[in-house]
Order: C-alpha cells, then structure tokens, then sequence
C-alpha cells in the first residue's frame, strides 16, 4: 500500500478551511508537521501536547498544541479525514481496476464472437496469461465423436496436467472450477505428474452443456485466490458461449456447403458430358488463388461461386443446353442468360449473395468483350476473373461427344495467348504457378 501523502492532503484549501474553523471554534492553536519534522500547517511556539496522525496504523506526521484535551479532538478529526481519503483512494484503486478488468472483458467479448473454435482458445489463452499468473495455460475441449477431451490449444511450458482421469476430468464431470494451491499432495491430482505445483482449472459450459476445461498452472508453488478463480470463470464462460456459438456456426457451415455441391451436381446431371466439371473448375480456382493472396473471405466466396458458377443453366432449355452441333445466334443469346439468371437465384439466398459477382461476371472478358456487361480489367470481380481461366482450361481440355478435349500443352498456350484480352494478365501468372507446382495437371483431375 501506497504511502499517505500528508503534505498533499494538508494543501488542500476544503481540509485547511476544516482544520481552522475546528481549531477557530476550539480556541486551539495547533501546527502539523511531517515524520521528517517538516512544517506543513500552522507555527512553532510553546505546544508541549503532541499525537501521531495515522494511515493505516502507521504514523504520517503529528500534531502540537498546549492543551492534550483539545489537540486529541484535533487529532482524531484529522485521523478521520485521512482514513476517509485513505479509503477514497483505495475505491478509486479499485474502481480503475475493476474497470480495466470490465474494458478487457468487453473488448474480450467483441472479438472472441467472430473467431473460429481454434482462435477463440488461442485469444483466451492470451487474456488468461496476461491476467493471472500462470507457467501453462491449456484449453481442452471435448470430441464431438468420440466424447474424450482433446487438446485444443496451450502456451507456455508444454506438458502440463492433462488426463481424463485427473482434475481435467473431475472438472469437466462435476461442471466445477477448482483451485488446487498444493497439487502434491491433493489426491485428486494423483494422476498428474511432476512439474506442477498449483493450479487452477474451470469448466467451458453453457447452460445446457459442457464443452470441455480451461488450466492454468504453475510449476513452483502458488498461491491463486477467489479472485482469480472469479476472473478465469468470467473469461472462460463468455469463451464458453463463443465457442458454443463457432462449433455450431462451423456446422451450419459444413452443411451448407455439402448442400451448396449437391445442389451443383444436381444441375451438372442436366447436361451429362460435362461430367465433373463443377468440381474440377473449384479444384483449378483454388490452385489459382493460391498464388494471388487472396483472403480468407475471398477464397472462401471463391469456392462457392466457382461451384455455382454455372446454376444459371438452370433456367436454358434442354435443346440448347444439350445441343451438340453449332448454336444459332438466337441460341447462344439464350446461353448467354445463364449468368444473369444465375444472379437471380442467388440473390433470393442471403448466404450467397457476396458470391454474385463471382457467378455473373464468369464470361466477362478483361479487354471488356464479354458478357453480361461488357466489365473491363479490374471493374470485373476478381473472383469472377479466377473462374474465367479456370472455366475456360477446362473447358478446352475435357472431351465432348462432338470434339475430343485439348492436348493440355496445347491448352496451355492458348491460356497464355488469351492473357491480357481474354483474361487478367496476373491470374494466367498465377495459373501458371499452379501448373509449375503440378497443382493443375490432368492426370489428378476429378472426372
Ligand atoms: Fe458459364
């Protein structure tokens, strides 16, 4: 604790105006001075009384006067007045942590809520090393499968406590958070070997179940308090909620895109010479972006569009679609629809609208010869500029009832002929790495 400052306090004009209307009112002259000796209010004279003034039970200064009587009434007001700033600033001490603690909580709380499983644990992790003192920080959550605790993420020294069988486990089936300061000899860590000392270890539950344990260790002995315990639980149940919230997201997710491909296939079937198509144009897009940099979001609007791409093509009649001799000008006007009617579907689906771009803009050329509407260079969607090498490569390379496919060196030059007019000059180079890498090739492509 902080040493009550005296002099601070006595200069002051609201004490100093307390302390003369009290001594005025007394009939008392007294003077103040510091342990060192040092004048801080009132004079010297004849003042043979004298009492400590007090903080916390330690002495900060006294007061003289000539009558004991009197300068003990001065005395204790101004003991009073100290204890009450003594308070005032332990408050304020308080508060301003509390506040810290609540400005983390709150900033905790905005970001774990858009992180995926893996980085809420990382971010917890984070928060609880900065916050408590700790050698080994783990989250272990448990298999949706199997039901057995898996560890999920950990920092600091690996190894520490972690079986089912021990406080982990006891944890996790109580659906209580403990503290172990002596874990040598508490029976319930009898499972857990050598390096820790102390810990402390809360459960990841929501209100309907119970998802995995947060521990926290230390390797020499400590001594963790209630309010510890009381932090980590806070942090680890909003983590508990995110985590919840993720795992069930990721599986929204996962369903919808097996939905999204089966949906695809389903259209594919209308045309059977196109066989694999969806799933090659996907495999060649990704292969390509691979070597653009593109984000996490991107690719993943890129995996959905390139499977889309063509969904269009639901709306183009079976003759057209199936025809195998030269289009009409008339036809190829209805083919061209596909990439408009494409749009149209998906904007009835909220989930798939950020793909739009992607599916409309395919047939769209970077020299501005394309269709819909005739976009040019960077005004076409990058994802849209992808599929266009990716669509294109396959679809010169892959058979047709009425022409055998493209030798791929063959397809290759014509790729590298069109860049620049047909395609985006950066997304050939990128194509192209992906073939110097063997990532695009024909003998892994899916039929
Ligand atoms: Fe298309």
């Amino acid at each position: 604790m902080a040493i009550f400052n005296l002099k601070k306090l006595l200069l002051r004009k609201d004490i100093i105006n307390l302390i003369d209307m009290l001594t005025g009112a007394m009939g008392v002259n007294i003077c103040i001075k510091d342990n060192a000796g040092t004048m801080l209010y009132g004079t010297s004279g004849s003042n043979p009384a004298c009492l400590p003034i007090t903080a916390d039970s330690q002495s900060i200064g006294w007061i003289y006067g000539q009558d004991s009587g009197k300068i003990a009434a001065a005395a204790s007001l101004l003991n009073y007045i100290v204890g009450t700033e003594t308070q005032k600033k332990a408050l304020a001490a308080e508060t301003l942590n509390k506040y810290g603690e609540l400005t983390m909580l709150y900033d905790f709380v905005e970001k774990v809520n858009a992180f995926n499983v893996k980085e809420i644990a990382d971010f917890l992790i984070k928060h609880v090393s900065e916050q408590i003192r700790a050698d080994n920080v783990s989250v272990m959550l448990s298999d949706e499968i199997t039901g057995m605790l898996k560890l999920i993420a950990e920092s600091g020294i690996v190894g520490a406590p972690m079986t089912e069988v021990g406080i982990a486990g006891i944890v996790m089936s109580s659906g209580k958070a403990e503290i172990i300061n002596d874990c040598r000899s508490d029976p319930r860590c009898a499972m857990e070997t050598g390096s820790v000392s102390s810990l402390i270890c809360s459960p990841v539950k929501t209100k309907e179940k119970a998802l995995g344990i947060v521990i926290a260790s230390t390797i020499e002995p400590y001594n963790y308090t209630a309010d510890d315990l009381n932090f980590f639980c806070t942090l680890v149940s909003q983590a508990a909620f995110a985590m919840d919230n993720a795992r069930l997201y990721e599986s929204l997710k996962e369903a919808f895109i097996k939905t999204v491909h089966t949906l695809a296939e389903t259209i594919e079937k209308r045309d059977p010479y196109t066989g694999g198509h969806t799933k090659r144009v996907m495999n060649y897009s990704i292969a390509i972006a691979e070597n653009l940099g593109i984000s996490a979001g991107d690719k993943e609007r890129l995996e959905l569009a390139s499977v889309l791409h063509d969904i269009g093509k639901i709306g183009v009649s079976d003759n057209v679609l199936r025809k195998t001799s030269k289009l009409t000008d008339e036809e190829f006007e209805e083919i061209k629809t596909h990439t408009t009617c494409g749009r149209d579907i998906l904007s009835y689906i909220e989930e798939l609208k950020g793909i739009i771009p992607g599916v409309k803009s395919h047939h769209e050329r970077f020299d501005g010869r394309g269709y819909p509407d005739k976009l040019k260079g960077l005004e076409i969607d990058l994802i849209a500029r992808i599929i266009a090498v990716a669509d294109t490569f396959d679809a010169m390379t892959s058979d047709r009832p009425y022409r055998k496919g493209l030798p791929f060196d063959t397809a290759l030059e014509e790729v590298r002929k069109c860049s620049g007019t047909q395609f985006d000059p950066k997304v050939v180079d990128a194509f192209f790495e992906a073939v110097g890498n063997n990532k695009i090739n024909l003998e892994n492509q899916e039929k």
